[in-house]
């Protein structure tokens, strides 16, 4: 199959209509995308990225209208929420309607829905009448892309077309929320800073992380993960106890270390700024990937706003099982 890389939004939606899979700029990382409603479209998200059929994928809409079409029992501070965060990278599990097959939900109860929020993304929804189930454009397990070419590296020859959008304003994937007995529950850390979900569900609980359940998401303990080791946590320890002459190092700002000269040393933000730092995350360990470096040594984030979320993904990279 011949892979077209371009920004004809029509073009883009008439693969869709035909049935086809496309991928599709968010402001956190690329989508693959299928038709939602159409279970062999659905099936081929899960062929193309080699992902198990436990894993279930998250629905994109064009509103918070849409949100009634696919869920019913919608608690109020969802619809709150939604409100305040669509579109946004934030994705809330809602009980789903029968519409949503089955295989979506890998057989759950729930649906995740998520509104993007990118101009062309959200122009293609307009020209369709269905939503689009998208998990990464990655190949399961891998690390998640945040550019059209990243997409073309690991997808070309399997899908029509990827819509490029440039590079993803986040950088890092949607947090994932859900209700358990009206309480506010965060199943993944990600783009957007719970403190601010906090703000106005008033309550919020970090599932534990590390199960390999479905309604887990995004929670199997490696993921995200190069080809080669990654180290995680106090970087000057981690200095000292892997030495190598062909380390390669990820940090927050680069100050304070006492890299050795000619190293890979991918440093996220300079000013230390933790937005930029998640926009900058997949694409340094995607360099790592591609480097010949032995293994990568990484800084833990500080704990607050987005490092959790980068935390939350260099500790998932590091796992090795
Ligand atoms: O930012 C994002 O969320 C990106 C962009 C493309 O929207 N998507 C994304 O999808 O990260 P994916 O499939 O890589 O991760 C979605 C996670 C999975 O870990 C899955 O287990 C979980 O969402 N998930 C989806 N539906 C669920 C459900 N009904 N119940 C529990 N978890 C669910
Ligand atoms: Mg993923």
């Amino acid at each position: 199959m011949n892979t077209i890389t371009g920004t004809d939004i029509s073009r883009a939606a008439r693969f869709l209509k035909e049935g086809h899979l496309v991928a599709i700029p968010t402001e956190t990382v690329y989508g693959l995308a299928g038709n939602a409603l159409n279970e062999d479209a659905v099936l081929n998200i899960f062929r193309t990225k080699n992902r198990p059929a436990f894993d279930p994928l998250i629905v994109h809409v064009s509103g918070v209208k849409e949100a009634d079409k696919y869920a019913i029992n919608i608690p109020d501070v969802a619809y709150e929420l939604m409100k305040n965060f669509w579109p946004g990278p934030l994705t809330i599990l809602l009980q789903k309607k029968q519409i949503i097959p089955d295989l979506v939900t890998s057989g759950l109860s729930t649906v995740a829905l998520r509104m993007p929020d990118h101009r062309m993304t959200l122009a293609l929804l307009e020209q369709l009448d269905f939503p689009l189930a998208a998990p990464s454009a990655n190949p399961f397990g891998y690390i998640s892309p945040t550019t059209a070419g990243h997409v073309a590296d690991q997808l070309s020859g399997k899908i029509h077309y990827i819509l490029d959008g440039g590079a993803c304003r986040v950088g890092i994937e949607s947090t994932i929320i859900g209700f358990e007995n009206n309480r506010c529950i965060v199943y993944r850390l990600g783009g957007m800073d719970i403190d601010k979900i906090l703000q106005i569900a008033g309550d919020v609980q970090v599932a534990e992380s590390g199960n390999p359940l479905p309604n887990a998401p995004g929670m199997l303990a490696s993921h995200y993960a190069p080809s080669r080791p990654v180290y995680f946590g106090d970087l000057n320890q981690l200095m000292k106890k892997w030495q190598s002459a062909n380390a390669a190092f990820l940090c927050f700002t680069g100050k304070g270390f006492d890299f050795p000269p000619g190293s890979n040393v991918y440093t996220l933000s300079p000013q230390g700024n933790l937005d930029e730092a998640a926009k900058h995350l997949f694409t340094a360990l995607r360099d790592f990937d591609k480097s010949d470096a032995e293994f990568l040594l990484a800084e833990k984030f500080p704990d607050k706003g987005l490092g959790k979320a980068i935390n939350d993904r260099l500790m998932r990279a590091s796992a090795r099982e």
